[in-house]
């Protein structure tokens, strides 16, 4: 169902030198991937976050948190980018500075041809070691979880849990990406995680254009200039369309 983009906003994003892009479980969703908070249903229902995305649920029952993410990697690895991810990819070509900062751990804007991605809260595809932190690329498949061939400890996916530091690298970057642009895209994020969700707010006290891309309101609403109402796979495809580049 097509929605109307405000002219405003076209001419807006058609004049940016500078373009910063924030994602979330939302973009996924259109790719079959549920969004984090669906994430439990069917057989995880009865388990709750601080039992699988922690690391205090890790080490009470590290087989049940590895099996959770075996499972869950299984499923990114079989789903397919979908037409908002590729929007994306095409958005980067047009802007000398685009840069794309994401909470998802599932490859997908990498897979559909983002190059200038920033993984805020890892990756569900690499392993590291639960002790040393260092990433793993070889490990005994059948032991669940595995354990590191240097040190012993066991191996855990390389993602953040809550209540853990993001990568202190990657959010600087996004920091500043998200206080030099003209226009911040917020896309397919409840907004309620931080530092992730304070992006959109800085970038919108250092004069940026913010827009949101959801089709439900968020705590981000309110401070947005511009609200679409839509899914990313729909949003996004037509926003190329309007700059001329679908
Ligand atoms: P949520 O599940 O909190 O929010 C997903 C958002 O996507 C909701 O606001 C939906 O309305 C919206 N949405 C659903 N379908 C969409 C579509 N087709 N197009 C656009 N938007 C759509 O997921 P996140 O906001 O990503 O953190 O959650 C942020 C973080 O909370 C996650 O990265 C995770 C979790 O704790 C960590 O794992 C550290």
């Amino acid at each position: 169902m097509p929605i109307e983009i405000p002219p405003k906003l076209t001419e807006r994003l058609a004049r940016a030198r500078r373009v910063t892009v924030l994602t979330g479980a939302g973009i996924s969703a259109e790719s079959g991937i549920p969004t984090f908070r669906d994430a439990l249903s069917g057989l995880w229902a009865n388990y709750d976050l601080q039992e699988l995305a922690t690391s205090e649920g890790f080490a009470r029952n590290p087989k049940l948190v590895w099996e959770w993410y075996a499972e869950r990697r299984l499923r990114v690895a079989g789903v397919q980018p979908n037409p908002g991810h590729r929007a994306l990819a095409q958005l980067e070509k047009r802007y000398e500075a685009f840069t794309l900062v994401t909470q998802n751990i599932d490859s997908l804007h990498q897979r559909a041809g983002s190059r200038a991605v920033i993984e805020l809260h890892g990756n569900i595809a690499r392993v590291k070691c639960s002790r040393e932190h260092t990433v793993v690329s070889e490990f005994a498949r059948d032991d669940s979880p595995p354990c590191c061939a240097s040190c012993g400890a066991y191996l855990r996916p390389d993602v953040v849990w809550f209540g853990e530091l993001l990568p202190p690298e990657a959010l600087a970057r996004a920091e500043a990406a998200a206080q030099e642009c003209d226009v911040f895209l917020s896309i397919g994020t409840s907004a309620q995680v931080y530092p992730a969700a304070d992006l959109p707010l800085r970038a919108r006290a250092a004069g940026a254009t913010v827009v949101e891309i959801n089709p439900e309101k968020t705590a981000l609403t309110h401070h947005a200039h511009f609200a679409l109402r839509a899914p990313a796979g729909v949003v996004l495809p037509q926003l190329l369309a309007a700059l001329g580049e679908g």
